[in-house]
């Protein structure tokens, strides 16, 4: 083994809608309904292993092209599922977060998402991030303009733009960057999630379907992690010398 648990993993949950049409569902909405189980289940088994930040990918930017009927379900999930997991969160010494562009939520859903938010604040075994309406490139377009302005103001010198300053800008300023990235259902990409953030990270496809992610899958894609070579730009002979 030769890395330990990461403190950072973050999971693109995917498949929902495939699960409800293998099981005859008429709509895909049961699929999302199970896959907030299956969320359960890995922020419970994450936070009891040692895992420190789980951030999940809720709902991108580009799902709101998505049926409005699909959109009006998944928001009524969320809703639904923060009163209803609260106090899995508690119990747990979850706190949860979340990034995105969570103004265009609908009011409702911002609201108990930030009462949730609040009432887990002093929870401190594991920091639970929901992406919700977010895109990595428009966050890192409001980074940059953010620091355009600091720069036009003079609160900020151009020679002081650097990878830690610029990091300090996006919505994860204070997550480390993830170590691991899980995809499931099979799709090996990274559609517009953490992109800045996931520089570094050892991405893990999973064939599994969202909903069907169980602890197992969690430990399987940990252990890929953990048997991977993470050189960091150094050289294999630089890392053995240290080990
Ligand atoms: C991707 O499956 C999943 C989503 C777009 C939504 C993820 C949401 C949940 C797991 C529900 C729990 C989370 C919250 C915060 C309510 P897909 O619909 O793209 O599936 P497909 O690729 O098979 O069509």
């Amino acid at each position: 083994m030769k890395n330990p648990i990461p403190k950072h993993i973050a999971i693109i949950m995917d498949g929902n809608g495939r699960w409800a049409k293998i099981q005859g569902f008429k709509t895909r909405i049961r699929g999302h309904e199970i896959g907030v189980t299956a969320l359960r289940n890995a922020a419970t088994h994450a936070s009891e292993i040692g895992v420190k930040y789980l951030t999940v990918y809720a709902f991108s930017e580009e799902n709101w092209s998505r049926p409005k009927s699909e959109i009006d379900a998944l928001m009524s999930i969320l809703v639904r599922s923060l009163s209803n997991e609260l106090e899995t969160l508690q119990k747990n010494g979850i706190r949860l977060n979340a990034i995105g562009n969570l103004d265009s939520l609908p009011r409702k859903c911002n609201k108990e998402l930030q009462e949730t938010i609040k009432a887990t604040s002093a929870n401190n075994l594991m920091t639970l991030t929901l992406a919700l309406s977010y895109g990595s490139r428009q966050e890192i377009l409001i980074a940059t303009k953010s620091i355009v302005n600091k720069v036009l103001d003079g609160r900020l010198k151009i020679d002081d733009i650097n990878d830690i300053s610029f990091s300090k800008e996006l919505s994860t300023y204070d997550l480390p960057d993830p170590e691991l990235m899980i995809r499931t259902s099979g799709e090996q990409r990274i559609s517009n999630f953490l992109l800045w953030q996931s520089s570094y990270a050892e991405l893990v496809f999973l064939p599994v379907l969202w909903p069907d992610f169980s602890r197992v899958h969690l430990e399987d894609a940990i252990s890929q992690y953990q048997k991977r070579n993470r050189r960091l730009g150094k050289t294999s002979d630089q890392i053995e010398m240290n080990e």
